[in-house]
């Protein structure tokens, strides 16, 4: 078998000029634009690209981005002052804190001070408890773009045996959740996970995010799985690949992401689509 294509980049382009024709309504009748601030603390070099590409979707749709790019000495406290100043603004509708943050700043700390209306990543506690409870409203925007990216391809997801490998905040545990409410049969996979292997090859959803390059070879694959890449890794060479071997495993799978265009793209239409929902909520 060879898999189709699940072209993130197509899909995300649509997504974005909808809500692009959505702003420019508004705007035509004198309604304000979106407000999204986006926060970058440090000088990581990938948090600089992200957070440069999510600016740039914002302005190409007519969302105003607010920037703060603060220096790694920033401490726990100033930070904490700028996002109660946002959550307060009445321009913003969204307050994004791109991660990781410095050692010396806990994450929990600054993700639970945002206010649940304006959380467009999804990662407030009350945010994620909506999405466990089947109530969903912001919801994190990589899983958010995966589900998308799946409705879209008219996959029957119901009863499938989907296996996530990877249990982080961002991707893992929000996707399992996600899955679960599509009626999905649930396997979270980590680095403690026993035959890993084995479970992988009985899935019919096999989503990756664990930032590690070509980690899923073909002969790891049932014969007809969907396959999801969320990884992102440079090799030596340069060359840009996902945590799956796209040439083996797309022998087999019968819909896969590609690195680059499949995951990454969707991942940012959801953050324009969350901030888009938080907007409507505040006008
Ligand atoms: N770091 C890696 N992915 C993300 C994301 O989706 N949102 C934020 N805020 N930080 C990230």
């Amino acid at each position: 078998m060879t898999a189709k294509i699940l072209n993130g980049k197509t899909i995300a382009a649509q997504l974005r000029q909808t809500i692009k024709q959505q702003v420019q309504a508004n705007i035509e009748q004198d309604i304000r634009p979106p407000g999204l601030a986006v926060i970058l603390v440090g000088d990581d070099p990938a948090s600089q690209i992200y957070v440069r590409n999510k600016r740039k979707a914002c302005a190409d749709i007519g969302i105003l981005s607010k920037t703060f790019d603060l220096p790694t000495t920033t401490s726990q406290a100033e930070l904490l002052k700028l996002l109660d100043k946002l959550n307060t603004d009445k321009e913003i509708d969204g307050i994004l804190v791109q991660l990781p943050l410095p050692d010396h700043i806990d994450s929990n700390l600054v993700i639970e001070r945002i206010v649940p209306d304006k959380d467009v990543d999804g990662f407030h506690p009350y945010n994620v408890g909506r999405l466990v409870l089947r109530m969903p409203l912001l919801r994190s925007c990589t899983p958010k773009g995966i589900m998308t990216m799946l409705e879209q391809t008219g996959i029957d997801l119901v009863g499938l045996d989907a296996v996530i490998i990877g249990q982080s905040n961002i991707v893992g545990r929000p996707m399992a959740l996600e899955l679960l409410a599509a009626r999905c049969t649930i396997t979270v996979c980590h680095s403690k996970t026993r035959n890993l292997k084995i479970k992988v090859q009985n899935a019919d959803i096999v989503v990756v995010a664990i930032g590690q390059a070509e980690f899923v070879t073909g002969d790891w694959i049932k014969e007809g799985a969907i396959v999801i890449d969320v990884g992102m890794n440079r090799l030596e060479s340069g060359k840009l690949v996902g945590d799956v071997e796209f040439a083996t495993v797309s022998q087999r799978a019968s819909w896969i992401t590609p690195v680059p265009g499949g995951v990454g793209p969707m991942t940012i239409a959801s953050l324009l689509e969350n901030t888009w929902l938080a907007f409507q909520k505040h006008i």
